[in-house]
This record gives C-alpha cells, sequence and structure tokens, in this order.
C-alpha cells in the first residue's frame, strides 16, 4: 500500500477514502474486543501484569500486532493506569485492590491500520465519586465525538468536552491529548480536549483522529515518574480516562472502536 495515497490538509492532516475507512473498521473491532474480553479478568487480587499478559495473547491470537510493544522503549501490549494515574500506566506485579478503578488502553494494528481504544473498568465494588468521576469523564468522550463533524473545528470538540467537565466541577487534563491515526499510530492534530468554539483546523470527512479526554477530580496538574512513562495527578486525585478512533464522515464521525459486546460503559455489572 502506498503510505502517500489521499491528500493532505494544510494543517498536515491525511484525508482518507472509504477502502482507508474499512481497514480503520477491522483495526477498531480488534482493538475494542479485546477490551471487551479482558473485562472479566478485571478482579480484585489480579495484577495489572498478569492482564497485560493475557491482552498479549488475545492481540496474537486474532492474528494482529501491538502498536506498544516496541513504542518508544516500551515493552507492553497495554497501558493500565491505576486510580490517581492519568495515563501509560506500565502493568506491573501490583494486585488490584476492592473498589480500584483503572484505565485500560490498547492499540492493535490490523493489516497496517491502528486501533486505539481504552475504558475505566473497577475491581469489586467501586465509589460514589469514583463512578460519577467515570460517567462525566464517559459522557464528555461522547460530546466530543457529537460535536465532530465536517465544517465544526478541534475547538469545537475541545469546548464541548471542557464545558461539560467543567460544568461537573472536575477538571481536563491539559497535559496529554488526542492524535490523528490511521497507517500511523500518532500524527497531526494534536486532539486538545480542551479549547475554545471556532478554533483551531477545521473538520473534514475522510480525516482519522482519537478523542481520549482524561479527568481528574481535583486540579488538571500531572507529573510523569522516574519510569518516564507513568503520568500521576500532581494532587493524587483520582483520574479517569475513555478513548475511541473516530473517522469523520459527509455528515458526522463513524466510531471505528464500537464494543462489539456493548460494553464500553459500564465495564462491569
Ligand atoms: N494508546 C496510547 C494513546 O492513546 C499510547 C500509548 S503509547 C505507550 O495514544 F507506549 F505508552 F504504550
Ligand atoms: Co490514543
Ligand atoms: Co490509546
Amino acid at each position: 500500500m502506498d503510505e502517500r495515497r489521499g491528500r493532505l490538509t494544510r494543517d498536515g492532516i491525511r484525508i482518507h477514502d472509504a477502502a482507508d475507512f474499512d481497514g480503520m473498521r477491522r483495526a477498531g473491532a480488534v482493538a475494542a474486543a479485546i477490551l471487551d474480553d479482558i473485562a472479566p479478568h478485571v478482579e480484585v487480587g489480579q495484577t495489572t501484569g498478569e492482564i497485560d499478559r493475557l491482552i498479549t495473547g488475545m492481540v496474537k491470537d486474532v492474528g494482529a500486532v501491538s502498536a506498544t510493544i516496541g513504542y518508544k522503549g516500551y515493552r507492553h501490549a497495554s497501558c493500565i493506569s491505576v486510580n490517581h494515574v492519568v495515563c501509560h500506566g506500565i502493568p506491573g506485579d501490583k494486585k488490584l485492590k476492592d473498589g480500584d478503578i483503572l484505565n485500560i488502553d490498547v492499540t492493535v494494528i490490523v493489516d497496517g491500520w491502528y486501533g486505539d481504544t481504552s475504558r475505566m473498568y473497577v475491581a469489586g465494588s467501586v465509589g460514589r465519586k469514583a463512578e460519577r468521576l467515570i460517567q462525566v469523564t464517559h459522557d464528555a468522550l461522547m460530546k466530543g465525538i457529537e460535536a465532530a463533524r465536517p465544517g465544526n473545528t478541534f475547538g469545537d470538540i475541545g469546548a464541548a468536552i471542557q464545558t461539560h467537565v467543567e460544568g461537573e466541577r472536575m477538571s481536563v487534563v491539559r497535559d496529554f491529548c488526542g492524535h490523528g491515526l490511521g497507517r500511523v499510530f500518532h500524527a497531526p492534530p494534536n486532539v486538545l480536549h480542551y479549547g475554545r468554539p471556532g478554533t483551531g483546523p477545521v473538520l473534514e470527512e475522510g480525516m482519522f483522529f482519537t478523542i481520549e479526554p482524561m479527568v481528574n477530580l481535583g486540579r488538571p496538574e500531572t507529573k510523569v515518574l522516574g519510569d518516564d512513562w507513568t503520568a500521576v495527578t500532581r494532587d493524587k486525585s483520582l483520574s479517569a480516562q475513555f478513548e475511541h478512533s473516530v473517522g469523520i464522515t459527509s455528515d458526522g464521525a463513524e466510531i471505528f472502536t464500537l464494543s462489539p459486546a456493548g460494553l464500553f460503559h459500564p465495564t462491569w455489572a
């Protein structure tokens, strides 16, 4: 396949064709099915390392390739971000405790196309504040997707997310953003989860990108730990994230990473 097919906008955003949508549908469905299949394995006492090993097996079994193993030196098939970890949590030996909330983020490559998605899970029973945080984060993502249509701007997406989150007295993380993707993992533009309506590049049919808001119960500031990956809230407050990969259609956005089992949210009973 020719990497250079299609055109780039003045902002360097690739415009894809109908066959490309097909590739993204297949990659997105594989990533989403893995997040469905991992749900029963998120339990009190389970380690995030074991969850990642299971995901590694699922990626192989379906004939896909992990986009994260070997990416900038990362060594795992998922990022698993527990409680006050904002994103890029490294799977390890720590056991999940009752009431822990966690984001599992999986990116696969299928026939060269990238499917990138994440959801929230709970070990045991979820606390009231955590449940509200997760709900607000999910709804913020969906409001961002509703704003994703030709003629709107990336600022409209960010503003829709920020307005919802701040209206619930929570905060949007500024230090990480969504991204263009397709036959590459991270491409222009940076998809900010905050902003002003009418600002930023105009959305066009054929653009592919992720929307992946991170929302904190406390302040928005983050810091990266000494492992150079794990991002945490500076004030130790709980953080949540959801991510979909989408493509802009003639009149809206197609979600490539919808859950085949209808388990995007909630992932628990
Ligand atoms: N999946 C993440 C994203 O949404 C990127 C993870 S990169 C890794 O963009 F190396 F940390 F896995
Ligand atoms: Co992403
Ligand atoms: Co991701």
